[in-house]
């Protein structure tokens, strides 16, 4: 049985593993539209000041939470102090809901990467082929395949599983990101305005601050803390397995210059791409989520004709497996990891049992997606998972997180026990006041404007009540159940009843052996 003592087996696993986690579908299908949005260069100068100022922060503060506990989240936190316990809980019960989209959308790209080898269709005709893909069975086929490879590796555990895992995929996307950018920068374009050039320009081209506003700055921050996966387990969790020795102040930057790094590069697969295979200007502003990969970026495939777009699609699909799966095992490992060590379970059992319950609820998703579209409040489950958790809670966690470190326990006690793992990093005084200062300060900000403007009627209006509603209903879960878990009483009826049946059995079994 697994306990948490488990480690990665090198420093460059364990940084492979978290910007695995980091670089995801929020780098593919956001991070390149924000930027043609929100004015170019003017986004990407805020989202890298971003980046440091409140991603590597709070990247360093989780890491060194899980780091000092070495064990699951709900341990971490409760170790900083038991009442913050249900912070770890909402930590365990986000990546569990983000998981059951997150899987449906992988198995989407993994649907497509096997239709560009095997369906002349999809490079032939690729209008309207997203819409009658998510209504197939064939969707829920690839959906429970992709939950199924990831629950494998999960199960491998964390060297043989997970490191490994990340080892092979992470340079492999790397490696089929760049292929595709070489392919499309050579692409001869379509004439006047639709060439890889226009495509540059508008990308990357404009530096226009009047562009960015008050809600590009805003995006840009939103955006930096999902794509580097914080304000949940994950990094608390890979933190809990590094071993002695982890400078976690440079991992945490390199795991946010990889991510960003792969975000920059995406766009230039994705615009010049666009540009150079003659996409209107309409489709190239809107691109973004699941229209953007499945809808348009099919189209500059079919555009480049059968072989070549067949080849070039399906190295752009994998490239999307690749960062979408090792996202989404981190996002199990959080679970898995929970309940493996509180109720010492077998790694097997925690993944399957929770992975089990995570492909019920994303075969909901799933078909709500396309086969039979319902939704809930208005919303579709998944835009509705995702607002819940990405925007009202996760900057929660993270604030909480960095009030953690600081204020309860403590700088003094930080960089004694820092030293003592051997993991002090230059820059920690720093890394210090960012974390009791500025960067709790600007999450908040970020979260209540964020929150002023859902509500406005040209947003979501009061039907976002509904949204903030789930968020807190899932908090006053997590309320009660650390108070269970700290309630003596509580635990001492449980333990009793615990005794009395297993005295039951040990009775029952008596009985039947001296029948
Ligand atoms: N960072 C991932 C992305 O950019 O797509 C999303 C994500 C994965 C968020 C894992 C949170 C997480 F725990």
């Amino acid at each position: 049985m697994e306990k948490a003592k488990s480690t990665f087996g090198s420093k460059l696993g364990f940084i492979l593993a978290a910007a695995g986690s980091a670089i995801g579908l929020g780098n593919i299908w956001r991070f390149p539209y924000l930027v043609g949005r929100y004015g170019g260069g003017a986004f990407v100068l805020v989202y890298l000041l971003s980046v440091l100022l409140l991603g590597s922060v709070v990247m360093v503060a989780e890491m060194y939470i899980g780091r000092r506990a070495k064990s699951n989240i709900v341990e971490s936190y409760g170790k900083a102090n038991k009442w913050l316990k249900w912070l770890g809980l909402l930590g365990v019960i986000v990546p569990f809901v983000i998981s059951t989209y997150y899987a449906v959308i992988g198995g989407w790209a993994s649907g497509y990467a096997v239709e560009y080898i095997i369906n002349p269709v999809l490079i032939k005709n690729p209008e309207g082929f997203f819409g009658s893909f998510i209504s197939s069975p064939i969707a829920i086929v690839f959906f429970i395949l992709f939950l199924f490879a990831t629950l494998l590796i999960v199960c491998g555990g964390i060297q043989k599983g997970i490191e490994k895992a990340s080892k092979f995929m992470m340079p492999a996307l790397f490696l089929l990101l760049l292929v595709v950018i070489v392919y499309v920068m050579c692409l001869p374009g379509k004439g006047e305005g639709h060439t890889v050039v226009d495509g540059l320009k508008f990308y990357m081209g404009q530096f226009d601050f009047a562009k960015l506003g008050w809600d590009g700055v805003l995006a840009a921050m939103g955006q930096s803390f999902y794509s580097l996966s914080l304000g949940m387990g994950v990094m608390v969790s890979y933190g809990s397995y590094t071993g002695k020795d982890t400078n976690l102040g440079k991992s945490a930057l390199t795991v946010c210059a990889l991510d960003t790094l792969v975000a920059l590069l995406a766009g230039f697969a994705i615009f010049p791409g666009m540009f150079a295979t003659g996409a209107s200007l309409e489709t190239i502003k809107n691109a973004a989520g699941p229209g953007l990969l499945f809808d348009a970026m099919a189209k500059v495939f079919s555009n480049m004709g059968s072989g070549a777009g067949n080849i070039v699609g399906f190295m752009f699909f994998t490239f999307v497996i690749f960062a979408a799966l090792t996202s989404l095992i981190s996002l199990v490992e959080v679970v898995s990891q929970y309940t493996l060590e509180k109720y010492n379970w077998s790694r097997t059992k925690a993944t399957c049992v929770f992975g089990g319950i995570i492909g019920l609820i994303g075969l909901f998703v799933c078909i709500g997606m396309g086969w039979r579209e319902y939704s809930i409040f208005g919303f579709s489950l998944l835009d509705y998972f995702d607002m819940v958790t990405n925007q009202i809670l996760m900057p929660i966690i993270a604030f909480a997180g960095c009030l953690t470190v600081g204020y309860v326990i403590k700088p003094k006690n930080v960089y004694k026990e820092l030293a003592e793992m051997g993991s002090s990093f230059k820059g920690q005084k720093l890394w210090m006041a960012l974390t009791m200062s500025v960067t709790p300060v600007l999450l908040m900000v970020v979260w209540v404007m964020g929150l002023v403007d859902n509500f406005k009627p040209e947003a979501f209006g009061a039907s976002y009540g509904w949204v903030v509603g789930g968020a807190a209903v899932l908090m006053v879960i997590a309320f009660v159940w650390n108070l269970l878990l700290e309630n003596t009483k509580f635990q001492t009826w449980k333990q009793n009843k615990k005794l009395a049946s297993e005295a039951a059995v040990e009775e029952y079994t008596e009985e039947e052996s001296n029948n």
